[in-house]
């Protein structure tokens, strides 16, 4: 019974208000004249406009979104800024050579000619974001079909745009907040010159690799650093040696004071996506099937590449990169099922809904409108629960095997074929580009990859087939049953083996004489055709259309939940647009008898260090600084270099190289991680558990400084001590 009441009061705290408690959060900076009260309490000593400012230089003016999914801050007058090292990863590696492994060894530009250009690589920059709410629904009507609607949105948000960028170089879009209860628009200046200026070697910028990711204590220099170059006019232009380097209108001050526990922290970013308003059932289908599936499937995955990788270093190097993905998304997925179920996060989500549903029916009025929607979003996720599955089935096993992959490409080639009705010489053409791509394929050490990838292969197949299309696929049953006495992996072995998609010389045979009909009768082709053709064909379009009607109850749910909190604060879903989350240096117990401090020290890298374990292997150099403690200006006040810290603001990715400023506004950290315990933020807040993980803004320096002696990197930034 004493129990129950605090479960009760709990739900309460959670979802009557439903956000706002605690450090829940994630501003639009435009309205943080709502927040500032709360912030300054919570220790900010500027205000919401130092923050974000159409008409004067704010900080908003030094943050940017880097590349399509991380943040980036300005730190010098020269363009110079700062993110995190995997999320300069892609161009650290694009510039690494067997003889210059720039990721190996890490890179430093001790000049800006010695500075590397990134080719593919943006940084936008926001110069302003409106409200535009009533000009996208201006002729939308409660009585238009959700199609209608669709299109007059569609309409209105061309306009807007064109509007907003014809006579300027800005790039403009409109996102939708609240399931489209409200619309911004959201102006950019996109500069595409930019340049890599220093990364640390990889011991330093992934120390911990995948076993320390998403856990505190964490001991990661997750950093690195390039420059925005601008035509002589200060404005984007593609890259050019007579470019010059870009003068930002703010960038960040550093205070090496650092923060301690119990400061004011704010991290100001592009978080990508959460979903804090899903239904129970939706939470349930999650917690209980979708992550479980996506967890099986990927344990598979890793424990063949985790083997393979142990095996020689060159196969380290093939798999590494996929491997740090499948494994980031794998351990994330494990912390929120873990997370969902600690909370209890389905009940909660059936109490609040019980709450709603009688709020709902208190009048005519609200029961016309929002009587029905839990019942509706109930039948709807039940609709829409198997093709889900197949769906991401198809994506997070079937097409993740080469076999697979490429039998994928063969058959798009078949589909264009037909579609663009090409003559047998124009297919043929294309036939022979797709040679000259498995060509490379079947060069780089093709009889060790085979084993590899068939495993693969067999083993997700497998899982798939056991539980999912054994009972949902009756085409692949049969085929098991009738010709493989019931045994699937047989089945799969022999797909593999008697694929031309697995041999190099049956492979260049098909394709020399590219003939659809034998194509399609390779046992490979065959079976991802059948599982391709009915999942794009018959399950998606359904899905499109299920998915759509849920968005529109979320819609109306969404809104229900507002007016039910009339006088709340509300904040919209992540989606990848710019937000300030805020909080303060705070530790947490992880579990029974366990306390989290708020730092970590450089002390903690020398004590993981394990010259035999490839992710704890320690720097000579770095050995030797901490040996003569030889720490400049970047040691706290204990003489200690710190080398990360948690806070409790919130956030998701997308939040990767984040600035993580004081109270004054100036640079204490960088955002890398999340806690294991919290991942499930994205979906359900815990203020007693969830905490963002960032880099010392002081060990980035001390790397920089007196481990890589680029001081001509930190003589263009404005240190506050
Ligand atoms: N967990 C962090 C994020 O979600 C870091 C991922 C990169 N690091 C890694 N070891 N895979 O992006
Ligand atoms: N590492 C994540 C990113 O790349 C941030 C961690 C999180 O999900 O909060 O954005």
């Amino acid at each position: 019974m004493f129990k129950k009441s605090i479960i009760l009061v709990f739900a309460f705290s959670l979802f009557s208000p439903f956000v706002s408690i605690a450090d829940e959060g994630m501003w639009l900076p435009l309205l943080l004249n709502k927040r500032e009260s709360d912030m300054q309490k919570k220790g900010m000593k500027i205000t919401a406009k130092d923050i974000y400012d159409v008409n004067n230089s704010s900080l908003k003016d030094a943050v940017m979104l880097f590349g399509g999914g991380c943040t980036g801050e300005f730190v010098s007058n020269e363009g110079l800024l700062l993110t995190n090292h995997h999320c300069g990863y892609g161009n650290i590696v694009r510039h690494s050579t067997v003889e210059r492994d720039y990721l190996t060894n890490g890179f430093w530009a001790m000049n800006k000619s010695e500075e590397l250009p990134c080719e593919g690589l943006s940084i936008t920059l926001l110069v302003y974001m409106e409200d535009v709410t009533n000009k996208v629904l201006k002729g939308v009507e409660d009585s238009l079909s959700q199609l209608e609607r669709e299109n007059v949105i569609k309409d209105n948000i061309k306009k807007i745009i064109t509007e907003a960028t014809n006579s300027n170089h800005y790039k403009a879009e409109i996102k939708p907040f609240f399931y489209g209860n409200q619309y911004f628009l959201y102006v950019n200046e996109v500069f595409t010159d930019v340049r890599l200026v220093g990364a640390p070697p990889s011991n330093i910028g992934k120390f911990g690799g995948d076993t320390d990711n998403w856990m505190w204590p964490r001991h990661t220099g997750d950093f690195s650093i390039f420059r925005v170059y601008a035509n002589k006019d200060n404005k984007p232009a593609g890259y050019s040696k007579d470019n010059i380097p870009f003068t930002p209108k703010k960038f960040l001050k550093i205070n090496l004071n650092g923060v301690e526990e119990g400061d004011f922290t704010f991290v100001f970013g592009y978080p990508g996506t959460t979903q804090q308003f899903l239904t129970s059932h939706a939470v349930d289908r999650i917690e209980n099937f979708e992550d479980p599936a996506r967890i099986k499937v990927r344990t598979s995955r890793l424990n063949v590449y985790n083997q393979a990788m142990n095996q020689s270093p060159a196969q380290r190097l093939r798999y590494a990169a996929g491997v740090a993905g499948i494994a980031n998304g794998w351990k994330k997925w494990i912390g929120e099922v873990k997370g969902l179920n600690r909370l209890g996060a389905v009940e909660r989500k059936i109490e609040f809904e019980k709450q709603f549903n009688v709020w709902a029916n208190i009048t005519q009025d609200r029961k016309d409108v929002y009587g029905g929607l839990i019942k509706d979003f109930e039948k709807l996720y039940s609709k829409a629960a198997s093709i889900e599955m197949s769906y991401l089935y198809l994506t997070e096993a079937v097409l993740c095997s080469d076999l697979m992959k490429n039998g994928r490409s063969i058959i798009s080639l078949i589909d264009k074929s037909e579609r663009d009705n090409l003559s047998k010489g124009e297919m043929q053409k294309e036939a022979d580009k797709a040679i000259e791509k498995l060509k490379s394929y079947f060069a780089n050490d093709y009889l060790n990859h085979k084993e590899i990838d068939k495993s693969i292969f067999v083993e997700t197949m497998n899982i798939y087939y056991e539980d999912f299309a054994k009972t949902n696929f009756q085409w692949i049953k049969e085929k098991v049953d009738n010709n493989f006495k019931g045994n699937a992996k047989t089945y799969f072995d022999y797909v593999y083996e008697n694929s031309f998609l697995s041999s190099k010389k049956e492979s260049e045979k098909h394709l020399r004489k590219f003939n659809p009909k034998n194509i399609l009768s390779d046992p490979a082709i065959e079976l991802l055709s059948a599982i391709w053709g009915s999942v794009i064909e018959k399950d998606i379009p359904n899905l499109v259309v299920i998915d759509s009607k849920i968005d529109s109850l979320y819609r109306l749910y969404v809104r229900g939940i507002m007016e039910m909190n009339s006088g709340k604060d509300f904040y919209p879903d992540a989606n990848l647009t710019l937000r300030v989350a805020y909080g303060n240096v705070k530790p947490y117990k992880p579990r029974d008898g366990v306390n989290y401090f708020t730092h970590t020290t450089i002390k903690g890298i020398m004590e993981k260090e394990n010259p035999e374990i490839y992710d704890y292997v320690v720097e000579n150099k770095l050995k030797e600084l901490y040996k003569n403690k030889d720490y400049g200006r970047y040691a706290n006040s204990k003489g200690e270099v710190p080398v990360a810290f948690i806070a409790s603001n919130h956030t998701t990715g997308g939040n990767s190289g984040s600035p993580v400023m004081d109270a004054n506004g100036n640079l204490v950290g960088i955002n890398f991680d999340r806690n294991w315990e919290g991942t499930m933020s994205d979906i359900i807040y815990d203020p007693d558990q969830c905490r963002n993980i960032s880099l010392d803004i002081r060990y980035c320096l001390f790397i920089i400084d007196k481990f890589a002696g680029a001081k001509n990197l930190i003589d263009e930034m404005t240190i506050v001590e």
